[in-house]
Protein backbone atom coordinates (compact mmCIF):
# COMPACT_ATOMS: atom_id res chain seq x y z
CA UNK A 1 0.00 0.00 0.00
CA UNK A 2 1.81 3.43 -1.21
CA UNK A 3 1.54 6.30 1.21
CA UNK A 4 -0.24 7.77 -2.00
CA UNK A 5 -2.92 5.49 -1.79
CA UNK A 6 -3.09 6.24 2.23
CA UNK A 7 -3.31 9.95 1.35
CA UNK A 8 -6.04 9.45 -1.22
CA UNK A 9 -8.21 7.27 1.27
CA UNK A 10 -7.51 9.98 4.42
CA UNK A 11 -8.29 12.38 2.15
CA UNK A 12 -11.63 11.18 1.81
CA UNK A 13 -12.42 11.03 5.74
CA UNK A 14 -14.25 14.13 6.94
CA UNK A 15 -13.33 15.21 10.65
CA UNK A 16 -16.87 16.28 12.72
CA UNK A 17 -15.88 18.01 15.45
CA UNK A 18 -18.11 17.83 18.60
CA UNK A 19 -19.83 14.45 17.42
CA UNK A 20 -22.00 12.73 18.76
CA UNK A 21 -20.78 14.62 21.79
CA UNK A 22 -18.75 17.74 23.19
CA UNK A 23 -14.76 17.11 22.18
CA UNK A 24 -15.15 14.08 20.10
CA UNK A 25 -13.61 14.31 16.49
CA UNK A 26 -16.22 11.77 14.99
CA UNK A 27 -14.23 10.36 11.66
CA UNK A 28 -16.86 10.20 9.43
CA UNK A 29 -16.47 7.68 6.37
CA UNK A 30 -19.37 8.12 4.18
CA UNK A 31 -17.35 10.47 1.51
CA UNK A 32 -15.11 8.00 1.07
CA UNK A 33 -17.76 5.45 1.03
CA UNK A 34 -19.77 7.53 -1.80
CA UNK A 35 -16.54 7.71 -4.05
CA UNK A 36 -16.20 4.31 -5.84
CA UNK A 37 -12.16 4.74 -6.63
CA UNK A 38 -11.90 5.50 -3.10
CA UNK A 39 -14.14 2.99 -1.81
CA UNK A 40 -12.37 0.39 -3.90
CA UNK A 41 -8.69 1.69 -3.29
CA UNK A 42 -9.44 1.14 0.74
CA UNK A 43 -10.75 -2.45 0.32
CA UNK A 44 -7.83 -3.13 -1.65
CA UNK A 45 -5.55 -1.29 0.54
CA UNK A 46 -7.01 -3.46 3.75
CA UNK A 47 -7.32 -6.87 1.57
CA UNK A 48 -3.38 -6.14 0.75
CA UNK A 49 -2.80 -5.04 4.39
CA UNK A 50 -4.24 -8.97 5.39
CA UNK A 51 -3.09 -11.18 3.06
CA UNK A 52 -0.65 -13.09 4.48
CA UNK A 53 -3.04 -14.12 7.50
CA UNK A 54 -4.24 -16.99 7.45
CA UNK A 55 -8.04 -17.22 8.22
CA UNK A 56 -11.30 -19.30 7.29
CA UNK A 57 -13.33 -16.79 7.66
CA UNK A 58 -14.25 -13.14 8.88
CA UNK A 59 -16.51 -11.50 11.33
CA UNK A 60 -17.56 -7.83 11.41
CA UNK A 61 -19.90 -5.47 13.99
CA UNK A 62 -23.18 -3.73 12.40
CA UNK A 63 -22.86 -1.36 10.99
CA UNK A 64 -20.04 0.52 9.33
CA UNK A 65 -17.74 -2.72 10.01
CA UNK A 66 -20.17 -4.46 8.14
CA UNK A 67 -19.56 -2.50 4.89
CA UNK A 68 -15.25 -3.75 5.20
CA UNK A 69 -15.89 -7.67 6.55
CA UNK A 70 -18.29 -7.97 3.53
CA UNK A 71 -15.61 -6.57 1.20
CA UNK A 72 -12.62 -8.88 2.63
CA UNK A 73 -14.78 -11.87 2.94
CA UNK A 74 -15.99 -11.07 -0.76
CA UNK A 75 -12.35 -10.32 -1.73
CA UNK A 76 -10.92 -13.95 0.22
CA UNK A 77 -13.58 -16.03 -0.90
CA UNK A 78 -14.54 -16.60 2.50
CA UNK A 79 -17.44 -16.67 4.75
CA UNK A 80 -19.03 -13.73 7.05
CA UNK A 81 -19.71 -13.77 10.98
CA UNK A 82 -22.23 -11.02 11.77
CA UNK A 83 -22.01 -9.49 15.10
CA UNK A 84 -25.12 -7.99 15.84
CA UNK A 85 -26.24 -6.15 18.78
CA UNK A 86 -29.28 -8.11 21.02
CA UNK A 87 -31.99 -9.44 19.83
CA UNK A 88 -31.54 -9.70 16.08
CA UNK A 89 -30.40 -12.82 15.11
CA UNK A 90 -33.17 -15.14 15.51
CA UNK A 91 -31.20 -18.98 16.78
CA UNK A 92 -29.35 -19.95 20.04
CA UNK A 93 -26.63 -17.01 20.52
CA UNK A 94 -23.51 -16.61 21.93
CA UNK A 95 -22.91 -13.10 24.16
CA UNK A 96 -20.71 -10.85 25.09
CA UNK A 97 -20.64 -7.83 26.61
CA UNK A 98 -17.95 -4.80 26.38
CA UNK A 99 -17.65 -1.65 28.05
CA UNK A 100 -18.64 1.74 26.78
CA UNK A 101 -17.54 5.30 27.45
CA UNK A 102 -21.00 5.30 29.54
CA UNK A 103 -22.59 1.90 30.61
CA UNK A 104 -22.30 -1.43 28.82
CA UNK A 105 -23.28 -2.93 25.55
CA UNK A 106 -23.19 -6.28 24.04
CA UNK A 107 -22.60 -8.02 20.55
CA UNK A 108 -24.12 -11.85 19.75
CA UNK A 109 -23.15 -14.21 17.01
CA UNK A 110 -25.02 -17.36 16.06
CA UNK A 111 -24.09 -20.15 18.59
CA UNK A 112 -22.91 -22.07 15.31
CA UNK A 113 -21.33 -19.57 13.18
CA UNK A 114 -17.90 -20.27 13.84
CA UNK A 115 -17.10 -24.03 13.97
CA UNK A 116 -14.14 -25.42 16.66
CA UNK A 117 -10.95 -24.53 15.34
CA UNK A 118 -11.71 -21.96 13.15
CA UNK A 119 -9.27 -19.25 12.55
CA UNK A 120 -11.01 -15.76 11.83
CA UNK A 121 -10.48 -12.36 10.98
CA UNK A 122 -11.73 -9.48 12.61
CA UNK A 123 -12.45 -6.74 10.64
CA UNK A 124 -14.32 -3.16 11.50
CA UNK A 125 -13.82 0.19 10.13
CA UNK A 126 -12.57 1.53 13.10
CA UNK A 127 -10.65 1.17 16.10
CA UNK A 128 -11.54 3.40 18.94
CA UNK A 129 -11.37 1.87 22.80
CA UNK A 130 -11.39 -1.20 21.42
CA UNK A 131 -14.19 -2.47 23.32
CA UNK A 132 -15.88 -3.92 20.39
CA UNK A 133 -12.80 -5.57 18.68
CA UNK A 134 -12.15 -7.22 21.73
CA UNK A 135 -16.04 -8.72 22.49
CA UNK A 136 -15.54 -9.96 18.64
CA UNK A 137 -12.31 -12.04 19.69
CA UNK A 138 -13.98 -12.96 22.49
CA UNK A 139 -16.93 -14.62 20.62
CA UNK A 140 -14.49 -16.31 18.23
CA UNK A 141 -12.93 -18.01 21.51
CA UNK A 142 -15.86 -18.95 23.05
CA UNK A 143 -17.04 -20.99 19.71
CA UNK A 144 -13.76 -22.82 20.08
CA UNK A 145 -11.67 -20.73 17.50
CA UNK A 146 -8.84 -18.40 16.97
CA UNK A 147 -7.94 -15.01 16.03
CA UNK A 148 -6.36 -14.96 12.97
CA UNK A 149 -5.84 -10.87 13.60
CA UNK A 150 -7.90 -7.84 13.52
CA UNK A 151 -7.50 -5.56 10.79
CA UNK A 152 -9.13 -1.55 10.81
CA UNK A 153 -9.51 1.24 8.33
CA UNK A 154 -8.80 3.77 11.07
CA UNK A 155 -7.28 3.39 13.90
CA UNK A 156 -7.35 6.48 17.06
CA UNK A 157 -4.26 5.52 18.74
CA UNK A 158 -4.60 8.36 20.88
CA UNK A 159 -7.64 6.07 22.71
CA UNK A 160 -4.87 2.99 23.10
CA UNK A 161 -7.42 0.58 21.47
CA UNK A 162 -4.31 -1.82 20.94
CA UNK A 163 -4.11 -2.27 24.47
CA UNK A 164 -7.18 -4.02 24.75
CA UNK A 165 -6.12 -6.23 21.76
CA UNK A 166 -2.35 -7.27 22.60
CA UNK A 167 -2.84 -10.87 22.41
CA UNK A 168 -3.84 -10.69 18.77
CA UNK A 169 -2.42 -9.00 15.44
CA UNK A 170 -3.67 -5.92 14.49
CA UNK A 171 -3.44 -3.85 11.62
CA UNK A 172 -4.65 -0.50 10.42
CA UNK A 173 -3.99 2.02 7.62
CA UNK A 174 -4.80 5.39 8.97
CA UNK A 175 -3.91 6.80 12.13
CA UNK A 176 -5.20 9.49 14.02
CA UNK A 177 -2.96 10.61 17.71
C1 LIG B 1 -18.03 2.32 15.76
C2 LIG B 1 -17.06 1.67 14.80
C3 LIG B 1 -16.50 0.52 15.59
C4 LIG B 1 -16.60 0.99 17.03
C5 LIG B 1 -15.24 1.28 17.56
O1 LIG B 1 -19.24 1.64 15.70
O2 LIG B 1 -17.70 1.25 13.62
O3 LIG B 1 -17.26 -0.67 15.43
O4 LIG B 1 -17.40 2.19 17.02
O5 LIG B 1 -15.30 1.74 18.88
P1 LIG B 1 -14.58 0.98 20.08
O6 LIG B 1 -13.22 0.59 19.60
O7 LIG B 1 -14.53 2.01 21.17
O8 LIG B 1 -15.43 -0.18 20.45
P2 LIG B 1 -20.58 2.13 16.44
O9 LIG B 1 -20.74 1.35 17.72
O10 LIG B 1 -20.58 3.62 16.54
O11 LIG B 1 -21.73 1.59 15.50
P3 LIG B 1 -22.15 1.88 13.97
O12 LIG B 1 -21.13 1.17 13.11
O13 LIG B 1 -23.48 1.21 13.91
O14 LIG B 1 -22.18 3.35 13.72
N1 LIG C 1 -16.40 5.18 16.78
C1 LIG C 1 -15.88 5.42 18.00
N2 LIG C 1 -15.25 6.61 18.02
C2 LIG C 1 -15.39 7.15 16.77
C3 LIG C 1 -14.96 8.35 16.16
N3 LIG C 1 -14.25 9.28 16.82
N4 LIG C 1 -15.27 8.58 14.86
C4 LIG C 1 -15.99 7.65 14.17
N5 LIG C 1 -16.42 6.51 14.71
C5 LIG C 1 -16.12 6.25 15.99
Amino acid sequence: VTERTIQVIRNRIRAVPDHPGPGVVFRDITPLMEDGPSLHAAVDALAEATKDLDYDRVISAEARGFVFGTALAYRSRKGLVLARKPGKLPREVISVSYELEYGTDSLEIHADSIPPGARVLVADDLLATGGTARAMCELVEKSGGSVAGCAFLIELAFLEGRKRLSDYNVVSLINYS
